[in-house]
């Protein structure tokens, strides 16, 4: 985006300049009613970045995209794109960020390519450019065979394929992806994955959101980790997971009676407090060096505890949940407790 552009809009004032970040928020609020979904989120995304929100449901990603993209109006605090004023500026904000719903927004009845014309002439593209542009994205999202097909006819990865598609025909620098693979198959996702890759080595920034650990290790440079409308951790993948180590050593006993003494062999050789699950036979422990495991079984050996199977995972969102908010992502379980 360059400022000649937005110069001509007349909007000089709001015109971004390159030393600013991305998307920076502070103190956002929304209140639906009594309940506060966004209670006081912090974002500094930079750009060039894959920036993800990680959060179990309802904990207020989408309603966060959402008043960042001038969908929703804040409530309380402020936020800027590219040092453009959000709450001031909707109408430069909207040429600014290119926005992917959490479920694809498009026309059934009409085809891949009229979908992603609509969308461009709807955004005041001249018909021939929309035109070029459709068929432009069409190659480079893989619809080109499924171009003239109605949406209906659509596979769902090939829905959100689309609707990432329609995001970018006015050429945006930041995007915001809600869940952008929720609900797609292993493979699908991969090529997700790869487009969203690819739309950062074009020169974009992404801020996505996320209910999985892997994906957002996979892609972001940046996590905040957020729950109940508040960010409860923020850092690299990496720096996440070392909170909660690097890998989960998961122990099911012939036994259930030696958890204990399991338990006691775990605490000797790591000095870390292992999760017991005693009426299962069950022993999970993070460890910070997946080799470490291989310390605990030895020693379980030499302390005579028999062990029926073995396994070391990377942590799961649940873990790092557990351990930066003390308690699990399933908010029923919660509740019950
Ligand atoms: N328009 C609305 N009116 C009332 N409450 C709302 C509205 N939109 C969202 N909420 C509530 O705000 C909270 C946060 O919702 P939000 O959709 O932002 O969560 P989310 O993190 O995107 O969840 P998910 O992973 O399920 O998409 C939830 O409790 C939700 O019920
Ligand atoms: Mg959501």
């Amino acid at each position: 985006m360059s400022i000649t552009e937005l110069d001509s809009a007349g909007v000089t004032s709001a015109a971004p300049r390159d030393t600013d970040l991305a998307v920076q928020a502070e103190g956002l609020v929304k209140v639906f009613g009594e309940h506060r979904a966004v209670d006081g989120i912090d974002l500094a995304v930079r750009p060039g970045e894959i920036f993800g929100v990680l959060g179990p449901n309802g904990a207020g990603k989408t309603t966060t995209l959402r008043m960042l993209a001038t969908l929703l109006r804040i409530d309380a605090g402020r936020a800027s794109i590219f040092g453009v004023d959000v709450a001031g500026n909707p109408h430069v904000i909207r040429q600014l960020v290119g926005v992917t719903g959490q479920y694809a927004s498009v026309d059934e009845n009409l085809t891949a390519r009229e979908n992603l014309w609509l969308f461009g002439r709807l955004q005041g593209v001249a018909s021939s450019r929309a035109r070029r542009i459709a068929a432009d994205l069409l190659g480079r999202f893989g619809l080109e065979e499924a171009a003239d097909r109605p949406i209906s006819q659509f596979s769902g990865g090939m829905r959100r394929r689309l609707d990432l598609a329609a995001s970018l025909i006015t050429r945006p620098p930041l995007i915001f992806l809600d869940e952008p693979t929720t609900g797609l198959d292993p493979r699908t996702r991969g090529q997700m994955w790869d487009t969203i890759r690819g739309l950062v080595a074009g020169g974009c920034t992404v801020l996505l959101t996320t209910q999985y650990l892997d994906e957002a290790d996979q892609l972001a440079d940046r996590i905040a980790v957020i729950d109940h409308g508040r960010k409860v951790a923020e850092g690299t993948p990496d720096e996440l997971k070392t909170m909660v180590g690097n890998s989960t050593l998961q122990l099911l006993l012939d036994e259930p009676g030696e958890v204990p003494a399991a338990a006691e062999v775990v605490r000797r050789v790591l000095g870390a407090e292992p999760v017991l699950s005693p009426e299962r036979g069950r022993l999970n422990v993070a460890l910070e060096q997946a080799d470490q495991a291989a310390d605990v079984l030895i020693a379980l050996r030499t302390a005579g505890v028999s062990i029926s199977s073995v396994s070391v995972a990377k942590p799961s969102l649940d873990e790092v949940f557990l351990a930066l908010t003390g308690h699990g992502t399933d908010e029923k379980e919660t509740e019950d407790r």
